[in-house]
């Protein structure tokens, strides 16, 4: 059988050429990593779980009008999505004061912030993916100011829906990652949703329990990954019941 051209392999994922032009297919792995790659482990069954729920999250924020490189699933671990020219800046959302933020300003983890904020950081492995500000962004030309106002208003919008959507299931969302991508036709280009959505980047803490649903298992050495993520996934009506 003919290999697919492989295009980029990330610490979770592999990009694969897609069947048309303009399409790759995304392969979620069992990888996981965490502080910038220092720590390293395997998930069994984490690319299918994450592969499923951000496939639903996708879809379901594509229902609101939010334009993401979602097209459709394939497979367990493959999912069908849109080229795009990744914007290299992570878009970070906090709705409650948490890891790094906690860290940087000695603010009590589990401290509702008074009002969302958005943090950017650049995407570099070899500086650790720096915290940077709009300023930095618009003076290096990472994206256009236009961009930025879309990307922003995009983040707030995935955040209410999200917000919402984990809340009737009894989970707060605390915080999470976005990255965004150009689609070019012709000379203009717009900005639309991609990577994924999992507890792979999300802070998700059960409402109730206060039980992390998320890769703070794996960050912290709290085990139980796996039926974590299970957990978000059957809240979300994405497992058959008992399973
Ligand atoms: O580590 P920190 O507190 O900055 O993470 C904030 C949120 O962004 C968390 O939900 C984390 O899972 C996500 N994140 C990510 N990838 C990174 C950095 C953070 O998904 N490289």
């Amino acid at each position: 059988m003919a290999r697919r051209r492989q295009i980029y392999e990330g610490k979770a994922k592999i990009l694969y050429e897609g069947p048309e032009p303009g399409t790759l297919i995304q392969y979620f792995k069992d990888d996981a990593t965490a502080f910038n790659a220092q720590k390293k482990g395997t998930i069994s069954g984490k690319g299918v779980l994450n592969n499923r729920i951000s496939e639903h999250v996708f879809t379901l924020l594509g229902n609101i009008g939010v334009p993401t490189h979602f097209l459709r699933r394939l497979n367990m671990r493959e999912q069908l999505i849109r080229q795009v020219e990744i914007v290299p800046i992570e878009v970070i959302v906090r709705n409650v004061a948490a890891g790094s933020m906690s860290k940087r300003l000695g603010i009590e983890e589990g401290t509702q912030l008074p009002r969302t904020i958005i943090e950017y950081c650049l995407k570099d492995d070899a500086l650790g993916d720096p915290l940077v500000t709009d300023e930095h962004i618009l003076c290096f030309g990472w994206a256009a100011q236009e961009e930025l106002h879309d990307i922003a208003d995009l983040a707030i919008r995935v955040n209410d829906f999200l917000s919402g959507l984990f809340a009737g299931v009894g989970i707060k969302l605390v915080d999470f990652k976005l990255e965004f991508g150009r689609i070019w036709d012709n000379d203009f280009s717009r900005i639309i949703l991609a990577d994924e959505i999992s507890p792979d980047n999300c802070r998700l803490w059960d409402m109730a329990s206060g039980e992390k649903l998320d890769k703070d298992r794996f960050r912290r050495d709290l085990g139980g990954e796996v039926e974590a993520y299970q957990e978000v996934a059957r809240r979300l009506g994405l497992l058959p019941e008992g399973a």
